[in-house]
């Protein structure tokens, strides 16, 4: 049985955790007499940890442009306290992703509505990208906060690289599919693989960053190794983790979280503390690594940036 220790500025889990899904999950492997994906799943030996080849890309230049109010998390924090469903639905899962995810080869698919459709190397893709850091808060849609430095390259880069044809209208990220790896893909409730999507506007825009590195190194496996999304106006469910493809379509993807519990949330995911959650208020967040709770801003403080994105999609619900 996991014992957990839990920190002050933690959630329990049913808070933290988006709570239908909770429950309902609890009472569906509770009626099968499953409780915890430990007890479902058979344990498979640990590989032995293997060199990350982009290491030596790391330390890359700061972007000084994109700053913070507040002090960066500590590295540890960051790194150990962790939403990644496809290792379990707590919080606690960095030891088991570090163990399992293998991260090379990784192959990286960019297809659909594109001119340059291609199959590539993650390695490849990042000799092809302007890596660089920037510090970006993080807000989770279960009010709790962040700051951290990110390394990685601008989406823009990879849409350009693309070369999108014009009836193009949206970018679909998906997560690699493997349950070997990802034990939580074998629970067959939730709709694998985890899918995001931005419209190609959001893409393109300067905030819209691929991570691939953290705290000056490569990107850890529990944090999305080794290709992340970041889109720090966004909640952090549209961050998705260890990507795999990129599609671009005319077609609005349904999002994981959306398929899963659409009452609750939706594509756009914007952060606005004035729309609250339909089970919690979104105006304050718990800043992780300190006793404070602060006030949330309206796009997570980067209105400036994306505000203009949005203002002629009055009917749609931006913010949930
Ligand atoms: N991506 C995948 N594939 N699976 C997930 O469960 N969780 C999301 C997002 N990306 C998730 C994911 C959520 S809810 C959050 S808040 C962020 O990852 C957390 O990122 P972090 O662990 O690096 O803080």
């Amino acid at each position: 049985m996991l014992i957990k220790r839990r920190r002050g500025w933690e959630l329990p889990e049913s808070a933290a955790t988006p709570e239908s899904v909770y429950f309902n999950r609890r009472a569906i492997l509770g009626g099968m007499g499953l409780a915890t994906i430990g007890s479902v799943l058979p344990v498979t030996t640990a590989r032995a940890e293997q060199p990350d080849p982009s290491a030596k890309l790391y330390p890359v230049a700061r972007n000084a442009k994109y700053t913070l109010d507040r002090p960066i998390t500590p590295e540890k924090l960051a790194t150990t306290y962790n939403n990644f469903y496809e290792f379990g639905s707590h919080k606690s899962i960095w030891r088991d992703a570090q163990r399992r995810l293998k991260v090379r080869p990784w192959t990286v698919k960019i297809d659909g509505m594109v001119g340059r459709p291609m199959e590539l190397g993650v390695d490849d893709l990042l000799a092809k990208m302007p890596l660089e850091e920037r510090l970006y808060r993080l807000r989770c849609v279960e009010a709790w906060s962040m700051a951290i430095p990110y390394s990685g390259f601008p989406l823009k880069a990879l849409v350009d690289l693309a070369q999108p044809q014009s009836g193009a209208k949206y970018l679909v990220m998906q997560t690699l599919s493997n349950p070997t790896m990802f034990p939580g893909q074998r629970e067959f409730y939730y709709p694998w693989p985890y899918t995001e999507g931005l419209t190609i506007a959001e893409a393109v825009n300067e905030l819209s960053f691929i991570a691939t590195g953290l705290y000056g190194k490569p990107i850890p496996a529990q944090n999305g190794a080794p290709l992340r999304l970041v889109a720090p106006w966004k909640y952090g469910f549209k961050h998705v983790k260890s990507i795999v493809s990129f599609t671009f379509s005319d077609k609005r993807p349904v999002t994981f979280w959306e398929k899963l519990v659409p009452q609750e949330y939706g594509f756009w995911a914007n952060i606005n503390p004035e729309v609250p959650h339909p089970r919690w208020s979104q105006a304050t967040e718990k800043v992780i690594g300190s006793d404070e709770r602060v006030p949330t801003q309206l796009y997570n403080g980067y209105g400036e940036f994306v505000a203009g994105l949005y203002k002629d999609l009055t009917s749609e619900k931006l913010f949930m």
